[in-house]
């Protein structure tokens, strides 16, 4: 049956769909089989890891459906990899690269009547790496959760619109050394308060700069950022602060492929007064431009041209997840 949801006036947020995935696993064993549950809350100790340490990970993905009525995963073993990177980081055992792609499978098939007609939007996929087991010591919880639930979503900034960005140089989201690089939850709520004070500013969201030296440009809160100036792509490394976004890494191998010349390099932030075009990739935002940034109360803005360097390399991405180009590189992975 078709849910009732008015797919025009999708955004991004939490419609309950009809099932989540949930496996568990001991500290020490390995995870090996989970089940589809209907969606609905977890019951959890009041002394979970997660709960008391936030000792957790998640990860975002979309499956998509195509004009032919295709079900398509775009770069699901990256997501995995990404986990399995984190949960070393943070302690916990995780699920093997071909279990957690079959386990989006199935999450993306149970619930397949939520995933909106072709150009409405994606069906958001969250898996959840969480320490569910008791501890108060401080130490690793002696069992994990790893969940997957979905809702269907369409944009989380405004269709069309640019991003406003503030320079936050107060407040950072990554020390050397933290863990700026993994998909921690522990990485989000402290964007909060920047976040919310910049919004009620009339920005979009917030760019952080390095906790160090306060002036090497990161990653805003929700995306990865890259600049264009005389048509060279610069994006800051991935060296330990920076998430390393799928998009991120996607984009960068398709302007390579167009022939763009591409940096991974330290960027002062500077840099962006004299820059042609900034952009921002992730996997909610997808690709979007930035059309002004403000640092220390100055405010550069950007022309966004019909022949900019980031719609090109957007259209290639987006005709390779459409099917409309070929996927070269095997980066599609068609659920049924
Ligand atoms: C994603 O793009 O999957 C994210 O994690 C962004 C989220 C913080 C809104």
């Amino acid at each position: 049956m078709e849910p009732e949801i008015d797919w025009d006036s999708l955004g991004f947020g939490v419609t309950p769909t009809d099932y989540m995935y949930v496996m568990k696993c001991s500290i020490g064993d390995e995870f090996d089989k989970g089940q589809l549950l209907p969606y609905g809350n977890i019951e959890l100790s009041p002394a979970a890891g997660v709960l008391n340490y936030g000792q957790g990970l998640f990860e975002g993905m979309k499956a998509m459906r195509r004009e032919d009525g295709k079900i398509v995963l775009f770069r699901p073993h990256e997501n995995a990899l990404r986990m399995k990177i984190g949960a070393e980081r943070m302690c916990m055992p995780s699920p093997c690269v071909d279990l957690f792609v079959d386990a989006v499978n199935k999450t993306v098939l149970a619930n397949k009547r939520w995933i909106p007609p072709a150009g409405k939007g994606t069906l958001y996929i969250r898996p959840l790496l969480l320490g569910t087991g008791p501890i108060l010591g401080l130490s690793p919880a002696p069992e994990y959760t790893f969940i997957i639930y979905a809702s269907p979503v369409a944009n989380y900034f405004k269709e069309g619109s640019a991003l406003r960005l503030y320079v936050e140089d107060e407040f950072h989201r990554a020390s050397r050394g933290g863990t700026g690089s993994i998909k921690s939850i522990t990485n989000y709520a402290p964007a909060f308060k920047p976040v919310t004070t910049a919004k009620s500013r009339g920005f979009s969201d917030v760019l952080y700069l390095d906790s160090v030296h306060k002036k090497y440009v990161e990653e805003v809160s929700t995306c990865n950022i890259f600049l264009v100036k005389d048509n060279i792509i610069s994006t800051p490394s991935t060296t330990g602060s920076i998430l390393p976004g799928i998009t991120r890494k996607s984009i960068i191998e398709i302007a390579l492929d167009q022939g763009y010349q591409v940096e991974e390099r330290l960027i002062e932030v500077e840099e962006l007064v004299n820059a042609d075009e900034v952009f921002c990739t992730g996997t909610v935002v997808v690709v979007i431009p930035v059309g002004s940034i403000t640092y220390q109360d100055k405010r550069v803005e950007y022309q966004i041209d019909e022949n900019a360097v980031y719609k090109r390399i957007f259209s290639t991405y987006m005709a390779i997840k459409n099917g409309q180009l070929e996927d070269k590189n095997g980066w599609i992975v068609e659920i049924n």
